[in-house]
């Protein structure tokens, strides 16, 4: 097993299969910046699944149990479920898992289900139309978000989380019909506090609800208790409701950073890896794989950048609250390593 300068194994890989997206939900794709014109990666530099399938295999190796498949959108990715049978192949991925906006995923959930995914997350900001369509930055309205939720429990994919990002004056009116509407479904809502992701998305800690005070509007009418983690690092604190009608989560990467248990690499679309959801850059894993790398030679490289990682952003970030980038320099766009 490696660990970093902090002690941390790597036990979850996020994987990137496109950055391309149909929705434009204004915190992560405004559509303003990325509009029609807008050039995402051409094919060739996108890695093909052997060559996913292949990474993904040596990070096992160095200890990976969990392969979450992200975008951008993952579910546009042609063929994706062929992936997917892929990675289900790997001795020692045990828990195969995918991140969607859940706009395709009616018609893909049982595919996905019977190549080998174990569960999924669907992102579902409100229930309320009119909020939804204004996040989604396209106008779309809930129905086929909530048909895709429903097949995919259906196709087994359980348990299904929904994560919902919170950002006050926008959707948190909307937070305890979102929890309401889910309750005793045996889906798990996770309200996540909107993040300083990326360069554009004009982040305000001002436009932040704090977890606490998530928790304490969903437990005023639908009463909670504390949960333990079902496992060290959890990003999620979990929260159950007292008539044991299931739980929700909270992501608090803003007012609860925790960096100090995260365990996760990124592969980018383009084959790069990336060590923190902030970092400015990452390793390239691409060229030397298409240049002739052996295994042998590619894992020195993924164990290279894991021994040596130090990131801790949110921790920074959270130390220095004044300030909305605490170092000023760039970072990677969601959409390229998907969150
Ligand atoms: P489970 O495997 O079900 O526990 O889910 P997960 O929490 O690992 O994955 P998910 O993709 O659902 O993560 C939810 C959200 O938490 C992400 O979309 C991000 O917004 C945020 N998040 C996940 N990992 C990190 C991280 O390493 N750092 C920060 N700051 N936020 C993260
Ligand atoms: N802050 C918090 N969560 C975000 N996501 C995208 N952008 C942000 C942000 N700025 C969420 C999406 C999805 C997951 C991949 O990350 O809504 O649930
Ligand atoms: Fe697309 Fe997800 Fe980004 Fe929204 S948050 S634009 S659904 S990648
Ligand atoms: Fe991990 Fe970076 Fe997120 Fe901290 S900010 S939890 S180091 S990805």
């Amino acid at each position: 097993m490696i660990t970093d300068l902090f002690g941390r194994p790597l036990r979850d890989l996020r994987i990137s299969v496109t950055d391309r997206c149909n929705f434009r939900c204004p915190y992560c794709m405004p559509a303003e910046i990325f509009g029609e014109a807008y050039q995402f990666l051409p094919k060739a530099e996108i890695l093909t699944f052997e060559e996913i399938a292949r990474l993904s295999r040596l990070f096992v190796e160095q200890g990976v149990n969990k392969l979450r498949i992200t975008g951008g959108e993952p579910l546009l990715r042609v063929d994706l479920p062929n992936l997917i049978g892929q990675l289900a192949a790997i001795p020692g991925a045990e828990d195969i898992t995918l991140t969607t906006n859940g706009y395709l995923l009616a018609q893909q959930a049982q595919q996905l289900k019977d190549a080998g995914l174990n569960r999924i997350t669907v992102s579902l900001d409100s229930l309320d139309d009119d909020v939804f369509k204004q996040m989604n930055g396209r106008g779309f309205g809930t129905r086929r978000v909530l048909d895709g939720i429903r097949r995919a429990a259906d196709a087994g994919l359980n348990p299904v989380k929904i994560n919902a990002v919170v950002q006050k004056g926008v959707n948190d009116h909307t937070l305890v019909d979102l929890a309401r509407h889910f309750k005793g479904a045996g889906h798990i809502v996770r309200f996540i506090e909107y993040m300083d992701v990326g360069n554009r998305n004009g982040w305000k800690l001002d436009e932040v609800v704090p977890a606490a005070e998530i928790v304490a509007r969903i437990d005023a009418e639908l009463p909670l208790e504390p949960a333990d983690p079902n496992y060290v690092g959890e990003v999620a604190n979990r929260w159950r409701y007292r008539d044991g009608d299931g739980e929700i989560g909270v992501i608090a990467s803003v007012t609860q950073p925790f960096c100090a248990d995260c365990t996760r690499a990124r592969l980018s679309t383009d084959g790069r890896i990336y060590t923190c959801l902030f970092a400015t850059d990452g390793v390239d894993l691409r060229g030397p794989m298409r240049d002739g790398a052996t295994d042998a030679e590619l894992t020195d490289i993924i164990t290279g950048v894991w021994k040596v990682r130090r990131d801790r952003y949110s921790e920074i970030r959270t130390e220095f609250t004044a300030s909305e980038n605490p170092d000023a320099r760039p970072k990677v766009e969601m959409y390229q390593i998907g969150g």
